[in-house]
């Protein structure tokens, strides 16, 4: 890899980095193929990162198709898929962590300690092997992408982290690996979450204003799911993830739900449904 970058370097091409943990879909085709439009060489990453990984999450039970993601890198023309060992990427001894502050302790980070912290480690140490112009995220992770953005900020990175839209099925529901482990009674109602958003989306476009009736109006949505557990649905500024008191069009809904045994999430701008 960085044989490989230092070339590029050399002839100054411009280099996209889209990381992941494989088992692709059409969300990361779409980062990967921003990349490729933006940059002279664009490269993937697949590397199913332990340390991110909650003791609820069951890193083993991740899904796996190496063999497919090839393939499909293949079809989209892809420069380098680089696919780090877990030995090489944490070696024995290894022993820091970046710890991206209040951000990954809210939300997700609430209910998985820890994931951000082996977020924000692993993609530091993605970065600078890779030492990308631009790197993209989806914002389907929109507080991943806040704690990225955190980490480049506050450790003076040079990269462009760019956030790209949720790509969703017919239904709504966005992709998600995850989705793979739901039964099909399970993905049907697993729509109520983007049905709940879309539906703030619109209350809040006919001039609503008030932060608690947009969020019962979306409650009202997510309990109609007999199948759905909220865990959370909030109302918050896309920079810091707090709550926000007075909605604005680039305020973010996030939502989380249980259904069964998987947990999945969404959000939106308030201003667009997207
Ligand atoms: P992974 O879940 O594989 O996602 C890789 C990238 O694809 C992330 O930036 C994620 O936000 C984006 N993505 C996933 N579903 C999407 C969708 N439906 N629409 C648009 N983008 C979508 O996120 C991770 O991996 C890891 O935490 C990683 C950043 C690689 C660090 O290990």
């Amino acid at each position: 890899m960085a044989e490989w970058r230092a070339e590029k370097n050399a002839k100054q091409a411009s280099v996209g980095f889209v990381p992941t943990m494989g088992f692709l879909h059409d969300g990361h085709a779409s980062l990967i193929k921003e990349s490729i439009a933006n940059n002279d060489h664009t490269v993937v990453s697949i590397f199913i990162n332990p340390t991110q990984f909650t003791q609820s999450d069951d890193f083993e039970k991740y899904p796996r198709d190496f063999e497919g993601d090839a393939s499909t890198l293949r079809s989209l023309a892809v420069d380098v898929l680089y696919m780090p060992s877990a030995t090489e990427m944490y070696p024995d001894g290894f022993d820091t962590t970046v710890d991206p502050g209040e951000i990954a302790t809210i939300l997700e980070g609430k209910s998985r300690p820890g994931h951000f912290n082996g977020v924000a480690t692993v993609v530091l140490k993605l970065l600078n092997t890779v030492t990308p112009h631009n790197a993209y995220f989806g914002k389907k992770d929109r507080q991943q992408l806040a704690v990225i953005r955190q980490v480049v900020q506050d450790l003076g990175l040079s990269v462009n982290i760019i956030g790209c839209n949720t790509v969703r099925s017919e239904e709504g529901l966005a992709l998600s690996s995850r989705n793979a482990r739901l039964t099909p009674e399970q993905s049907v109602a697993a729509r109520v979450l983007s049905t709940a958003l879309r539906a703030m989306c619109d209350s809040y476009r006919q001039g609503e204003r008030n932060t608690s009736a947009l969020l019962s109006v979306g409650q009202g949505v997510l309990s109609s799911e007999p199948m759905c557990a909220t865990d959370y649905l909030v109302l918050v500024d896309a920079g810091t993830m707090r709550a926000v008191q007075s909605p604005t069009d680039s305020s973010v809904i996030c939502v989380a739900g249980v259904f069964g045994s998987i947990r999945l999430i969404d959000n939106t701008d308030l201003g667009q449904f997207v």
